[in-house]
């Protein structure tokens, strides 16, 4: 048997070990106790967005079942739990009238799970915008970050004497390029101009939500934003084209959204590499004083990483990449970057495994920004599970995932990098936004039959882990139930 090299590795013991979920993925519940209709609901009933037609209507029944849910949260011992609040189901049409039952629905869960003993980290926008605001322009249009401000304001002030840690967005970089650019997000729109207006209201979003969080809870505050930053490496790092490439996808997919919010500028490069799509009139006065927020604690999510050369047309395009950046590309004035196939192994997604990149992106932006702590908010892997002859789930390559990407978590720390959790993505099994059903990322198995909920090796492996802050043998995962 092979001996892990992550195993041993120890953690301190005021690390914050979490599991994340979001609300369309898990809650179900689309038409109860007056949730309004939102983008995924609208997207995921049309023929041809979602594999096989699957929607978010039940989900993993969270909604009901949430009591259950957090007893299984305190068994595996996590200190944090990350969800997101569904927008439209605490404001059904995105301005106006707020759903006091939505706001009770998030009051219990919040309380249970301080009874239990855990963190609420609350993510306040993750994808499920009101539909209501996409009819009037959605993301490109800017009423929707003045009315993303309100809603913040509104959250902030019911719950703020329960829950510190407020993240503004999740991943805004899918929400403007899925979602207006490629149109394999809700709400499925193609067209570069407002995929890049889309960017800028979504920081302007965060900016008035972060306003709201300072206002409310002045020192006490967490305030953070959640990033999916990209690792795209030049294919050949002597190649001025490559190193070029590499720069492009820099800026649209990290500096686009940290230097607005960390340092109070977007990048000249990124407006002058767009400027055939636009003009950038959308940027007003004072607005990049408003998404100059700074952050308590950067979110950061990690999956994999890619590699990118310029397209020189003499081929067909090579467009590998499965995160949606090739799709995306053309509409955003990155049409003349190549993503090259990467050497495996790969998730089911497609996804190329390398842990090297999460230490890579830490200590950069360690550097770069030496006083901003940070947090790993997802990180994690879809495998074509089985469910076992004995019942179980013996997931040992999610649990090698796991533990390969901590030890470079580890790594990045004893590189200087100042990173203060890491959240598992994901709890359980949930809807896969366009894969449906049919990805599963969770350490706990949901039979979407029965909605039972079994725990898969990776949930005792880290249970383990959660235990004793050492990273134990992945061999040993199956042995640990
Ligand atoms: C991230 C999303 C999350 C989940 C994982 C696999 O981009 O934030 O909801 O779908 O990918």
């Amino acid at each position: 048997m092979t001996t892990t090299p992550s195993a041993g590795r120890t953690f301190p013991h005021d690390f914050v070990w979490g599991a994340a979920t979001a609300s369309y993925q898990i809650e179900g519940a689309v038409d109860e106790d007056g949730r309004g209709p939102s983008i995924w609901d609208t997207f995921a009933a049309t023929p041809g967005r979602v594999l096989d037609g699957h929607t978010g209507t039940v989900a993993a029944d969270h909604y009901h079942r949430t009591a259950a849910d957090i007893a299984m949260m305190r068994e595996l011992g996590l200190d944090a739990y990350r969800f997101s609040l569904a927008w439209p189901r605490i404001q059904p049409i995105g301005s106006g009238a707020f759903n006091q039952k939505g706001l009770d629905f998030y009051s219990t869960l919040i309380d249970d799970l301080l009874e239990a003993g855990i963190d609420p980290v609350v993510t306040m926008y993750h994808w499920d915008l009101p539909q209501a605001l996409e009819d009037a322009g959605g993301w490109p249009n800017r009423e929707t970050a003045l009315r993303f401000g309100d809603y913040a304001a509104k959250i902030v002030e019911t719950y703020a004497d329960r829950v510190t840690v407020w993240t503004t967005l999740n991943e805004p970089w899918c929400s403007a390029y899925l979602g207006y650019g490629s149109g394999v997000h809700a709400p499925g729109r193609t067209d570069g101009a407002d995929a890049l207006a889309a960017l800028h209201h979504l920081n302007l979003a965060h900016g008035l939500g972060g306003r709201a969080v300072r206002d409310i809870l002045g020192d006490t505050s967490q305030l953070s934003l959640t990033l999916n930053l990209h690792v795209a490496r030049p294919d050949d790092p002597e190649s001025a084209g490559d190193l070029n490439a590499a720069r492009k996808i820099d800026a649209l997919a990290n500096r686009g959204f940290l230097n607005p919010v960390l340092d109070g500028y977007y990048p000249p490069d990124l407006i002058e590499d767009t400027k055939e799509v636009t003009d950038w009139s959308f940027v007003k006065p004072g607005d990049l004083e408003i998404t100059h927020t700074g952050l308590d604690v950067l979110g950061v999510n990690f999956y994999s990483t890619q590699r990118v050369r310029t397209y020189t047309g003499d081929h067909a395009r090579v467009m590998a990449d499965g995160h949606g950046n090739a799709a995306a590309s053309p509409w955003i004035a990155a049409d003349d970057v190549e993503f090259l196939v990467q050497p495996g192994p790969y998730t089911q997604m497609g996804w190329n495994v390398d842990p090297t990149g999460m230490t890579e992106l830490l200590v950069r932006l360690s550097r770069t920004y030496p006083d901003l702590p940070m947090m790993i908010t997802e990180n994690g892997a879809s495998f074509a599970d089985e469910v076992a002859p004995d019942g179980r789930v013996h997931d040992v390559e999610r649990v090698s995932y796991l533990a390969r990407h901590l030890d470079a978590v580890g790594q990045a720390m004893d590189a200087g990098a100042d990173v203060r959790g890491y959240f598992v993505w994901s709890l359980m099994d949930n809807f896969e936004w366009a894969y449906g059903f049919h990805r599963r990322f969770g350490i706990v198995r949901v039979d979407y039959e029965t909605l039972e909920r079994t725990w898969k090796d990776s949930a005792y492996w880290y249970r383990e882990l959660l235990r004793t802050d050492v990273l134990p043998p992945v061999e040993q995962a199956a042995q640990l139930a």
